[in-house]
């Protein structure tokens, strides 16, 4: 993989001084909002938006209806996020009638859609700002157009993006926090756009990912989530990713997780990360997509599941305790039956602790939505419920298996059903709720597992640790 240009120091400077224009005029927007509506890179992206947006004056607010700024952050890598950004955005529309002076601003990867933001123009008027992947670091200075010019402002770029660096940022929480090493995808999967919407495979300097985590570690981050579409091709001023982990290992950081990992090119080395660092967690995110290697083929995958079991087997040898998680596809264009057995015999043999399934969902413009793809939808729905029928029950094995151990939780929140208790994961990703207060979270608490639910555990405090 080619290292892409960065976005000039210059550059940076000058949104830096929109910021402040924005933020000197007399009428502008006070509170802003802002919508994720994607992966944890949307999620990141949000977090840039947010610090620019502070930077322009703005200040955060919960309740979409009392912001003044409302910004859709979109995905679109199934038709159904797609629908549900669009269905989001017309409802502005409404809400715009009684409020004329909301900024109404939408980015992400939909946006970057071909012909997408030009229906969006056509279509939706009352948007005052459509941008792209491409040229979020921009956003501070279509705000200043939007609001001086009094005209909407579409732009998005067609080109293979470019690594940003020194954006401003505001993050969700300091304890646990994303770091971005890459951006971009050149795999291509058949079925799958976002190739086509986040540009080409670019990485971080090494300098600059560790100079960051270094910073969040000194503000307190206990766990660090590297992000890319496929980590495994990281290559930062010519170091590979599993020379990156080994580096950002000694910052001392307590928890290290990244995402995700393609099985064509989890190497080696990786693979013996798991057994070597100290602070790398026992979990692993390897999506497999398919069992049947004539699907795997057509989805452009370049590996079998003999391959994918394999790399399984080398992990648990190194790291017994290693919890796998896996994205898996059904109804791939052209699936039989037979083949969709194979997915669920993988599914057996690899036993994941959890699984995210998805009917297939094609995505204009991608080689799959070309294929042939006489299989109903009905017949499709009926496979992915065997499918998470069959990884429930494995699920629950699994919790039911953590039973009596003592783990080490790092407590994220009061638990959603009971707010006398908190919750957060043990080292192999499992969410452990337990009776505690709020003061807990950001902390680590020693946990005995009492009992597994469907998808989380619960436990009792033994002792916490500051
Ligand atoms: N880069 C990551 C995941 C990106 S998208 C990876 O390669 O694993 C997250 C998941 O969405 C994918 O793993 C895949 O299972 C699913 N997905 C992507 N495109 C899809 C489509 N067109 N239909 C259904 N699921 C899709
Ligand atoms: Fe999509 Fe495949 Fe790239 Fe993942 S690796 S983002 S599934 S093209
Ligand atoms: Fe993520 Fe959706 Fe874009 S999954 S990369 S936000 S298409």
């Amino acid at each position: 993989m080619k290292e892409r240009p960065i976005v000039s120091e210059q550059e940076m400077l000058r949104q830096r001084e929109y910021m402040q224009l924005v933020r000197s005029l007399e009428k502008r927007p006070r509170r802003y909002h802002i919508v994720s509506m994607g992966c944890q890179m949307n999620e990141r992206d949000s977090e840039s938006i947010a610090g620019m947006l502070e930077e322009m004056g703005m200040s955060r607010e919960d309740v979409r209806e009392q912001a003044d700024l409302i910004l859709y952050n979109t995905c679109c890598v199934r038709e159904n996020a797609e629908n549900k950004a669009l269905g989001n955005v017309i409802w502005l529309k409404e809400l715009k009638k009684t409020k004329p002076d909301l900024l109404i601003c939408v980015g992400g990867c939909m946006t970057q859609e071909k012909g997408m933001a030009a229906m969006m123009k056509a279509r939706y008027p009352f948007i005052d700002l459509v941008y792209g992947t491409h040229n979020l670091y921009r956003l501070p200075e279509y705000v200043y157009r939007v609001l001086t010019g009094g005209q909407p402002v579409v732009e998005v770029l067609d080109t293979d993006g470019e690594v940003v660096e020194g954006m401003p940022e505001r993050r969700g929480t300091s304890f646990s926090t994303f770091v971005n090493i890459m951006y971009g995808c050149d795999n291509f999967c058949t079925y799958c756009i976002v190739p086509y919407v986040r540009g080409r495979e670019r990485s971080r300097e090494p300098e600059a990912v560790l100079m960051e985590c270094a910073r969040l570690r000194d503000a307190g981050a206990k766990e660090i989530m590297l992000l890319g579409q496929n980590v495994n091709s990281y290559r930062g001023g010519g170091a590979a990713f599993a020379e990156l982990l080994y580096r950002i290992d000694r910052l001392g950081i307590e928890r290290i997780r990244f995402m995700t990992s393609h099985p064509k090119d989890l190497s080696d080395e990786l693979i013996h990360a798991f057994g070597e660092l100290e602070h790398l967690m026992p979990q692993l995110h390897l999506p497999v997509q398919a069992g049947s290697d004539e699907v795997l083929k057509r989805m452009n995958r370049s590996y079998t599941s003999e391959h994918y079991v394999e790399l399984v087997r080398k992990l648990r040898a190194v790291c017994p305790e290693i919890g796998l998680t896996s994205d898996i596809i059904v109804g791939f264009p052209g699936e039989t039956l037979e083949q969709f057995e194979e997915t669920l015999s993988l599914v057996r043999q690899v036993r994941f602790d959890a699984a995210y399934t998805f009917i297939y969902s094609p995505r204009k413009g991608t080689r799959a939505a070309s294929m042939p793809d006489d299989t109903p939808y009905e017949v499709k729905s009926e496979r992915i419920q065997r499918l998470i029928d069959v990884q429930q029950a494995i699920s629950l094995e699994v919790l039911e298996a953590q039973v009596g151990r003592r783990e080490r939780v790092l407590v994220e929140a009061v638990s959603t059903r009971d707010s006398l208790s908190v919750g957060g994961k043990t080292p192999r990703g499992h969410m452990v709720n337990f009776p505690g207060e709020s003061s807990l979270i950001g902390r680590f608490a020693d946990v005995e597992i009492t009992s597994a639910g469907r998808n989380t555990l619960r436990g009792r405090q033994i002792k916490t640790e500051e």
